[in-house]
């Protein structure tokens, strides 16, 4: 397991459930994952290093949590090696790695997305917000940690975002070119699959809560939340795959790109049916959190066929119940996160029906458990209902301590 947050923590715990797993390791892991995996001190983009160790090791499968090793091309580099990888090459992995060339591909596929320009100027930027019109939303081309994109909304704000863009360059050779996009209204999904390059297996729906505050209010994060089903229409999941994942998954094929991985749609669900926002070209963080304790049976099986590209016709069952993941972060974030502070109650929490902790910021510090990141923990509660499932977790959250953690108290609440 390449990683160390709460979706490798939630992949690992799963696949060392699995029969046929006889070692886990993870890189670099976390103190969560210590109990269920053998942490390895490499940094999850050391893609060499990585290549190394599995090879070192016969490791028979190694499954990629983060982009950035991806959009780096370690899949490429462990298959020079003939090792086997679950996750896009570096050319498949240019889906999340380059939101122009995203958009293009779009374009050339008919596949429904936001009207938007590419610039590379303060005067162009301008010039397209014109254009659009406010509201509109600003995209950095390339990877920025979750950070490039700035929905505006007032005037004001898109006059931050051109200094922000153009003057400050706050985003560096990632926003060298700009993507400037029409304001999409609606209900926003994570939709992911998993594919071979030729097969297709949807996975449990779920949905993400982006800003740091209830009711949606705050500034964007990496997420603060997510549950797992979605509320929503039947028939969007097959609309969702007609419309963006099948096109998606044969045009990369029909390009020379072919794609296999898991690969995330984030979708905007609006009156005139769904439109592609972004790819992500791996699991979602926090959705995995809520998707992956749904799935009934192994998950290894799975991972390893789409790895081999024999998925053909294998599918998943999803248990019924509903999941709830309420995340803890650290003081100062989204922005510098404080570190160090003991993080107390992990058991009492622990005891609490239903519930599971996925580590994510924490480290081992004389032996006491310390925040060490932005996201510190995933707290999972499962239940027959969405309320029941957010109950759970907030009853688990409640026990969980440390000076300056921050959480939405609405996560689960009031939905379907
Ligand atoms: P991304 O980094 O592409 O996931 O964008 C972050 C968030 O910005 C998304 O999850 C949406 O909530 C929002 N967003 C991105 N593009 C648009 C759009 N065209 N219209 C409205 N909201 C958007
Ligand atoms: N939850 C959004 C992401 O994984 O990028």
């Amino acid at each position: 397991m390449v990683g160390g947050g709460a979706r490798e923590h939630a992949l690992a715990w799963k696949l060392s459930r699995a029969a046929g797993v006889d070692e886990l390791y993870a890189a670099p892991g976390n103190p969560g994952m210590a109990g269920m995996a053998t942490c390895v001190p490499i940094a999850a983009d050391a893609m060499v290093e990585l290549a190394e160790f599995a090879a070192s090791l016969h490791i028979d499968l190694t499954v990629v949590g983060p982009e950035l090793p991806l959009v780096l091309g370690i899949a490429d580099e462990f298959a020079r090696r003939g090792l086997l990888l679950l996750g896009p090459s570096r050319a498949a992995a240019e889906v999340e790695g380059s939101k122009v060339f995203t958009k293009e591909f779009c374009l050339r596929h008919s596949i429904p997305t936001a009207r938007s320009r590419v610039v590379r100027s303060r005067d162009e930027a301008a010039a397209a917000v014109k254009e659009l019109k406010v509201p509109v939303v600003f995209k950095a081309d390339g990877l920025a940690a979750g950070k490039g994109v700035q929905v505006c909304r007032r005037k004001d704000e898109v006059e931050a975002a051109l200094a922000l863009y153009f003057e400050e360059r706050a985003f560096g050779s990632a926003g060298e070119k700009v993507l400037v996009e029409e304001c999409l209204e609606g209900d926003e999904i994570s939709f992911m699959v998993l594919t071979d390059g030729t097969s297709v297996l949807p996975l449990a729906s779920a949905r993400d809560y982006k800003r740091l505050k209830d009711g949606d209010q705050g500034p964007n994060t990496g997420g603060m939340g997510s549950v797992s089903p979605a509320p929503m229409e039947s028939g969007l999941a097959t609309t969702i795959l007609r419309a963006i994942v099948h096109p998606t998954i044969t045009g990369l094929a029909a390009e020379g790109r072919p794609y296999r991985g898991v690969l995330y749609a984030g979708v905007m669900v609006t009156r005139e049916g769904p439109q592609l926002l972004e790819y992500n070209c791996r699991f979602g963080d926090p959705e995995t959190q809520v998707v992956i304790p749904r799935l009934e049976g192994d998950l290894l099986p799975l991972l390893r066929a789409a790895a081999l590209g024999e998925l053909g016709a294998l599918r998943a069952n999803w248990k019924r119940e509903a999941v709830v993941c309420v995340v803890l972060a650290a003081d100062g974030y989204p922005g510098a996160p404080r570190r160090g502070d003991p993080i107390a109650g992990l058991g009492e929490a622990l005891a609490q029906p239903g519930v599971l902790l996925f580590h994510a910021g924490t480290a081992l510090q004389d032996g006491r458990l310390v925040t060490a990141g932005g996201r510190v923990l995933s707290v999972v509660g499962r239940g027959s209902t969405l309320n029941e499932a957010s109950q759970s977790a907030y009853s688990a959250v409640g026990r969980v301590q440390f000076d300056g953690v921050q959480y939405r108290r609405d996560i689960g609440k009031g939905l379907a």
